[in-house]
């Protein structure tokens, strides 16, 4: 390759009997409903060829299959097709299975456990006669001279995706784990444009929920001799492919929490308030929370912050208090725009809690309450509502309110303790 872009309908060797069979999409502007892809995006797939057969892994999305086939055609015929390896059961990858399937009957599929059920999903009735072999980390096929072996890493980007590892020349294809959605037919990392971009908002938008599961593939990823990563989507990573595996550790572990203090638990409370009761009650419930040590508590009104680097807040935080007065009938807009940025991180278990003035009818506190469990936060503490303006007894009712969720946070709330009579 000397940096020609791709136009034909050539399989293109990426090493020694190794070929990339995929398909550009370079007309496509959004993905999966969630990404922008500004430079639409390539759905790579790949032939491996040993003595003893040939191993597609993954396919394409539907619309592109005839120039998958094409590419393929080019390198082997059907009936050499010994395996069909699927990382992901992504429609962007399986699309053209049925037609693969078809076309080498006699192919066995490979999969994790977790996809043998997606596949029924996907093929229906077409699954019945499949020869379907699930498997997992450390298990093989073997191709003769060589060897192709499975790392299950769940979640990346789906529960059943796993990595397929040639040893014999360190080529990790890898899924959508790696990947960005960037087209470009040059498609080595060192003959691309620039992807830093695409790069980092991939995993933004795909792995960032998952950043735990990421450090568990890590794990079993970082010890390879990977000579080149392939991964599902875009530039094939041939150049320093192990920057992209530090890369992705980096983005992985926790930046925020301040050094020597990783034992505190850290709470965040966010407000909006329009005349300074759902504020008052704010400033109160920080004071109680303040009462209790090994806490760290931040206070931000959302009428004056930006949504992203508050999600990058919450996502290392351990607990959350909205604050939002009632305006016809539901809470303000900014806790929902924050609420529903929380996708993109993970925040089951955490601690959650409402609380805000109202005038009349005082739904917000319930249906923050409600929200916060639908995303599986803990919601231990049940909510303070105060209608109109705060009195002093509220005001120690937010006090404790406070403090209540900061014990929860550290453990140190009393035990309930059971009026055994209660129960009779
Ligand atoms: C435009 C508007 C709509 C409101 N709608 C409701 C409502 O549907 N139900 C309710 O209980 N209170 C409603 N209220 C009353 C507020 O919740 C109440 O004034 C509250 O104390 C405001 O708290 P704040 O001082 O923190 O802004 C409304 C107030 C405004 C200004
Ligand atoms: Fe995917
Ligand atoms: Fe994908």
């Amino acid at each position: 390759m000397d940096g020609m872009p791709i136009t034909g309908t050539q399989a293109v060797a990426i090493g020694s009997d190794v070929y990339w069979i995929g398909a550009f999409d370079p007309s496509l502007r959004s993905f999966d409903l969630i990404l922008k892809t500004a430079n639409g995006t390539s759905y790579n797939s790949y032939l491996v060829r040993g003595a003893d057969g040939v191993c597609i892994v993954d396919t394409v999305k539907k619309e592109f299959q005839d120039i998958f086939f094409k590419r393929l055609e080019s390198i082997c015929a059907y009936d050499e097709i010994k395996y069909i390896v699927l990382n992901h059961m992504e429609p962007d990858h399986t699309g053209a299975l049925p037609e693969l399937l078809k076309r080498a009957p006699n192919a066995k599929v490979y999969l994790s456990f977790q996809a043998q059920g997606m596949l029924k999903g996907l093929l229906k009735e077409g699954a019945e006669n499949l020869d379907v072999t699930a498997v997992t980390t450390g298990d093989s096929i073997d191709l003769g001279n060589r060897k192709v072996s499975f790392i299950n890493t769940p979640f990346l980007h789906w529960p059943d995706t796993q990595c397929t590892w040639l040893e014999d020349c360190g080529m990790l294809l890898s899924g959508d784990l790696f990947g960005c959605h960037f087209c470009d037919e040059r498609l080595f990392n060192d003959l691309v444009g620039d992807f830093r971009f695409s790069f980092e908002y991939y995993y933004a938008h795909i792995m960032r929920p998952f950043k735990h599961h990421v450090l568990q593939a890590l794990d079993l990823i970082e010890p390879l001799d990977i000579k080149l990563i392939a991964p599902a989507h875009g530039p094939i990573l041939r150049e320093h492919p192990r920057e992209y595996v530090r890369h992705y550790h980096s983005m992985s572990v926790p930046h925020l929490r301040r050094e020597g203090e990783i034992t505190e638990k850290t709470l965040l409370i966010f407000y909006m308030s329009a005349y300074g009761s759902t504020g008052d009650m704010a400033k109160e419930v920080l004071k109680g929370a303040e009462q209790v040590s090994g806490v760290r508590i931040s206070l931000y009104d959302l009428e004056g912050g930006e949504m992203p680097p508050f999600v990058d807040l919450i996502e290392e935080a351990d607990g959350l208090v909205f604050g939002s007065p009632t305006i016809n009938g539901d809470a303000v807009k900014p806790v929902w725009d924050l609420l529903s940025s929380l996708c993109s991180i993970h925040t089951q278990g955490k601690l959650g809690a409402a609380f805000g003035s109202y005038g009349w009818t005082g739904e917000a506190v319930a249906m923050i309450e409600d929200r916060l469990r639908g995303l599986k936060f803990k919601v231990p503490v049940p909510g303070v509502k105060v209608k109109l303006i705060p009195t002093n007894e509220e005001l120690e009712e937010c006090r404790a309110f406070g403090r209540l969720i900061a014990e929860n946070l550290t453990g140190t709330n009393a035990p309930r303790v059971i009026d055994f009579s209660d129960l009779l």
